[in-house]
């Protein structure tokens, strides 16, 4: 049976143990209580007997036994118990008595059933002056034993009680203390669920005690994380808005401008102006689809054994176009398959964001190139461009959401080093930023290499498409 109450546990823990070790203890006392009665039943007896033994005396020649009415009447307690007795002489001649009286051993006591009673018997010696061949005699006393029982009961009795007492007030005070220890943990459940405490603010419980202050302060440390994040998540949206909100206004003003324009060419303008800032609003849409897919816990990890080669190469085909719209000149330098575990979507879409950049921000006549390496246990990914570069005290700014270089004169969301930095991290790897011979950008991105022949453990396996 499983307690789930820490009360009933701990109360459990302390009073069972107690009950185990009360049973024992009732059990030895019974014993001691049966000894006592023994011992002083077997007193009495031979007390009995000596007092029947002294009246023994030669009269007139013959041996005559009266019996003391004291003799018999020391066993009357109360308790309705009937005395058997015996007198003989050495020889085994009848004196006075139950002739069918069994004997107990010399100076000792047995209990024997008589007439069917249990008995309690003694038998005494005793030597008598004068009588010759007849002395000692033996006097046999016995005794039924509800008095005996009696007395066990009682002696038994008190010790249980007593016992009974000690179980009930050691379990009362336990009761107790576990209330008054206990109750800093309940205050701590009132704290945190009581309806007005202003959201996440740190929970007090004043008077707790040393265990349960880890407890109080992990939650704390953990609702402050929680906080923080809720915090990072309002200014992402508040970005996102404003994001959105100012090429909204734009377009919308277009639109009026192309509503009310005749002028054919004017209008024409007017729609292309708006199906630019479409595009670039669908692409900071994707951008920011993009950012959250690409943050821990937003999907299900995949963990696909991708070729970075295979991807980089992918990306640049899909490229060429924009490169030679542009007229910059876009390689790929590799030396075979880098293999590494990751998302594979997340991956290319790195790479994209990369590529993308350094097209962008690249003049026309430059260059751009990509780098595909194993060097040690990594995977290295290296884009160089012939373009301006990051200033150095920007490149750390630069992985920030939003974040765009005052002045740029190309348009962005600022979200694509971010999207770079989340999904790098995100397959255990790391980018830096530096700057490329010349005066270009170099991104330089590390991802741990697969083992050979690595099979994907745990993988969740893309459907083939
Ligand atoms: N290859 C590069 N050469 C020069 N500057 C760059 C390069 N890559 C990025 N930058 C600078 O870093 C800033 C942040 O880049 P990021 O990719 O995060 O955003 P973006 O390109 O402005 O927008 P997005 O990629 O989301 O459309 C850019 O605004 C740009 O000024
Ligand atoms: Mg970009």
């Amino acid at each position: 049976m499983k307690i789930s109450s820490l009360r009933l546990q701990l109360l459990a823990w302390v009073v069972l143990p107690l009950a185990a070790l009360v049973t024992v203890n009732l059990w030895t006392s019974q014993r001691n209580a049966l000894a006592t009665a023994d011992l002083v039943t077997d007193r009495m007896l031979v007390g009995s007997a000596r007092a029947i033994a002294e009246r023994v005396a030669m009269a007139d020649g013959v041996l005559d036994a009266t019996i003391p009415p004291a003799a018999i009447e020391m066993f009357d307690t109360g308790d309705r118990d009937s005395v058997y007795y015996r007198v003989e002489t050495a020889n085994g001649r009848l004196l006075t008595g139950y002739p069918d009286l069994p004997q107990a051993p010399q100076s000792g006591s047995i209990e024997a059933s008589y007439r069917d009673h249990r008995l309690r018997l003694a038998t005494l010696s005793h030597a008598v002056i004068g009588a010759g061949t007849d002395s000692p005699i033996r006097v046999t006393v016995g005794v039924t034993l509800a008095g005996h029982d009696a007395m066990v009961q009682r002696l038994w009795f008190s010790a249980f009680a007593q016992q009974l007492a000690l179980v009930a007030i050691a379990g009362l005070f336990v009761l107790l203390g576990l209330r008054r220890g206990l109750a800093p943990l309940m205050r701590l459940r009132d704290a945190v669920r009581s309806p007005d405490r202003s959201d996440l603010d740190p929970v007090e419980v004043p008077g707790a005690q040393s265990e349960i202050r880890p407890l109080i302060d992990a939650l704390n440390a953990y609702m402050e994380r929680v906080r923080a994040q809720m915090a990072a998540q309002r200014r992402f949206i508040a970005n996102a808005a404003h994001q959105l909100r100012t090429p909204l206004a734009l377009m919308s003003t277009q639109a009026s401008y192309a509503l009310r324009e005749s002028a054919a060419d004017r209008r024409e303008e007017a729609l292309v102006a708006l199906q630019a800032g479409s595009g670039r609003l669908a692409r900071l849409a994707e951008q920011l689809l993009t950012l959250s897919r690409a943050e821990p816990g937003s999907r299900r990890p995949r963990v696909d054994r991708i070729d970075l080669t295979e991807a980089a190469r992918q990306v640049l085909e899909t490229h060429a176009p924009k490169a030679v719209e542009r007229d910059i000149d876009l390689g790929l330098e590799e030396a075979g398959p880098v293999p590494v575990i990751g998302d594979g979507t997340m991956l290319r879409e790195m790479i994209v964001n990369l590529v993308d950049n350094a097209l962008r921000y690249t003049p026309a006549g430059g260059t751009v190139t990509v780098k595909l390496a194993a060097i040690d246990r990594d995977g290295v990914l290296t884009v160089t461009d012939t373009g301006p570069g990051i200033p150095a005290e920007e490149r750390e700014q630069v992985f920030e959401r939003f974040y765009r270089i005052a002045g740029a004169a190309e348009e962005g969301s600022g979200l694509g080093l971010a999207i770079v930095r989340e999904v790098v991290e995100n397959a255990g790897g790391s980018v830096a930023l530096g700057e490329a011979a010349g005066s270009g950008l170099r991104v330089e991105v590390r991802l741990p290499l697969a083992a050979p022949k690595d099979r994907p453990t745990g993988a969740v396996r893309s459907p083939a498409r």
